[in-house]
């Protein structure tokens, strides 16, 4: 979506461009004008039985005013009436999103991945499939060669397979690839994994026809999804195991997913909306790519950016809790070691805590005290959660181009009127970014569990142990604590990197592959690992502040407690932990507590002059 839009909390709310808001209009006129119609006609019926009623009752002038009076309040009451109906139900109807293959963002994907847009291609897409399918079967019926047109797959590369073969040789080559273990993607997930390939194909490279893409179009339209197990890709020549099965259930085989029969054989349910033949003869167009682990990536990216912001407020919490000192994020300390992320999350973290902007009685009442320095997981926020900032940063950046590029093999070249053979189903840049992103992210998890430590340990806090009353009797925080640990300690193994890994396959021909798949599968989990560590600190800091009661501390932080006790009761005796710790994650993955503090932040901002911060990425 472009900036300068003149309606952007439209487009922001909704995802629609200008145009598609201008045909919105256009409908809603068409529809109003004769829904209005009809309202009049109804109304006034109405009103003429009302005003027989009372010429029974009264004399006949007051009703003949009456009458003129009522019909211009029917006909006004049914234009606005109708009016608002129908751009409420344009609204709804036109939210699709347009594919052209280079304009695809992470968070699009992801709202894609929810089901809130349906899909269309841009004209200009539309011209380039074409030219780039002319040229496909313009080499069939010359007869050439080309590697998995008409020759076999991988090691079979130089079997010449016969014109009345192909249909088959294609329908093979899905079958067999379709060869993946385990549970399959969500739905979110497979839907995701449609709309990038989808996105890829509408580029114009693939030699994929019209026909076939608009089936897929057509599928994701109606949420008609594949069964795709999510292990079985080394991730070299793209992710072969997971798009064959996405492709197989689009052909009417396998199983498939739809909102009215949920999972069942795909004939049943793909059927009624895709014609199998169709996508025959193009089967190396749609499995020869990135787009499992590249799909993964964008929601495991857009989650990190959610949790990275919310860390930088719920640290802060932690640090008035355990009366930490604010001098470490001095503006002059950080200016002289300025890593974008390190300033970015110094500056927030002084917009949080000010003295000036925002006074805090917590703070106020040990401003005195001897304490110059905090520990680590305390003074070196700046420097910590700075660089899981910087990482996610520049993972995203790898993403925005890995979701615009053409990652088939053959490519096919419309303009040069011909195909060329290459390694961009390679998926070492996708793989070894998720790496980075675990890795990177790891550490807002890591950072959270010590000071989560920090909180329940009375010898580190001044607190109630485990900050419970009556402990003996109630356990408080301990096992929460724990939790927190485990989770750290599972996202270590799970930030191994998995990209430094690679197999011979498919007879030494795929002799080094990226293992992106699994990069993928465990950068995600090492995620939600984070938001589960962050929303139990979350929880612990809250509740440290029921402890420092009456005193207040600044006004964002005190609105970030105020919102966690809307879904969370303080801990006065023990109960059940779960569902708190379910609840401050669903927070977090709503950014609800980064919504609540960011007007206030902006505030800071204001005060230096700066940009108020992004309403959304
Ligand atoms: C994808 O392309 C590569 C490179 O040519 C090839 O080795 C591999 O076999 C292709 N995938 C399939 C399923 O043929
Ligand atoms: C998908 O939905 C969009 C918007 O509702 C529509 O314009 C488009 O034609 C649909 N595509 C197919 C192939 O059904
Ligand atoms: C990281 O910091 C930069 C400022 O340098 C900011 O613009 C960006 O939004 C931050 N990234 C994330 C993911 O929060």
């Amino acid at each position: 979506m472009n900036e300068n839009d003149p309606f952007p909390w439209l487009y922001k709310e909704l995802s629609l461009s200008l145009s598609q808001v201008a045909t919105c209009l256009y409908h809603s006129l068409i529809v109003s004008l004769s829904l209005s119609f009809s309202l009049i006609v109804v109304l006034s019926l109405l009103m003429d039985v009302q005003e027989h009623n009372d010429f029974i009752n009264a004399g006949k002038e007051e009703t003949a005013i009456g009458k003129r009076q009522s019909d211009y309040i029917a006909v006004s009451l049914s234009v606005c009436l109708s009016l608002t109906l129908s751009v409420c139900v344009c609204l709804v109807a036109f939210q699709y999103l347009s594919l052209d293959g280079n304009s695809l963002n992470t968070a699009d994907l992801v709202r894609l991945g929810k089901g809130l847009f349906n899909i269309k291609l841009t004209y200009e897409a539309e011209g380039k499939v074409n030219e780039a399918r002319e040229v496909i079967e313009t080499i069939i019926k010359e007869n050439r060669v080309v590697y998995g047109v008409n020759t076999g797959f991988g090691k079979f590369a130089h079997t010449l397979i016969p014109k009345d073969k192909l249909m088959e040789l294609q329908a093979n080559l899905i079958r067999s690839h379709s060869a993946g273990v385990g549970p399959p993607l969500s739905v979110e997930r497979t839907r995701m994994l449609l709309a990038l390939r989808i996105n890829v194909l509408a580029k114009g490279y693939s030699g994929v026809s019209m026909e076939t893409i608009q089936a897929m179009v057509k599928a994701f339209n109606a949420s008609c999804l594949s069964w795709v197990p999510e292990k079985g890709t080394v991730g070299a020549s793209g992710d072969l195991a997971p798009l064959a099965h996405l492709t197989l259930g689009l052909m009417g085989e396998g199983r498939m997913w739809s909102p009215q029969r949920g999972w069942d054989h795909a004939k049943t349910v793909g059927l009624t909306t895709i014609k199998d033949k169709c996508f025959i003869v193009q089967g190396i167009g749609l499995i020869n790519g990135t787009q499992m682990m590249s799909s993964l990536a964008a929601e495991a990216v857009e989650r990190a950016v959610g949790v990275a912001r919310q860390a930088d407020i719920i640290a802060a919490l932690s640090l008035e809790a355990l009366r930490g000192t604010t001098k470490a994020f001095h503006s002059d300390v950080h200016a002289v070691r300025p890593h974008p992320g390190q300033i970015e999350v110094a500056l927030r973290l002084r917009s949080l805590l000010h003295s000036d902007i925002f006074p805090s009685q917590i703070s106020d009442s040990h401003r005195t005290c001897d304490r110059v320095q905090d520990a680590y997981t305390l003074r070196c926020i700046p420097q910590v959660h700075g660089v899981a900032n910087d990482t996610i940063a520049f993972v995203k950046s790898i993403l925005s181009t890995e979701l615009n590029s053409a990652t088939d093999n053959p490519l096919v070249f419309a303009e040069r009127g011909e195909t060329i053979s290459g390694g961009n189903f390679h998926g070492e840049y996708p793989a070894k970014a998720l790496d980075y992103l675990a890795i990177g992210v790891h550490e807002l998890a890591s950072m959270s569990e010590r000071r989560t430590e920090r909180l329940v340990n009375p010898s580190l806090s001044e607190l109630p142990a485990f900050l419970v009353q009556d402990g003996g009797l109630n356990s408080g925080f301990m096992i929460a604590h724990c939790t927190a640990a485990a989770l750290v300690s599972e996202s270590k193994t799970l930030c191994h990197p998995s990209s430094v890994d690679s197999l011979s396959t498919s007879a030494a021909t795929e002799d080094h592959v990226s293992m992106g798949g699994w990069a993928a599968r465990k950068a995600l989990r090492v995620v939600e690992h984070v938001e589960q560590v962050l929303a139990i600190e979350l929880l612990a800091a809250c509740q440290a502040l029921e402890f420092l009661r009456p005193l207040k501390s600044t006004t964002p932080l005190e609105k970030v407690h105020e919102l966690v006790r809307t879904v969370v009761r303080p801990w006065d005796h023990d109960r059940q932990m779960s569902p708190d710790i379910e609840a401050a994650h669903t927070l977090l993955r709503e950014e609800k507590v980064w919504e609540v503090a960011r007007p206030y932040m902006d505030q800071y901002r204001d005060r230096l002059g700066l940009k108020p911060l992004p309403l959304d990425d």
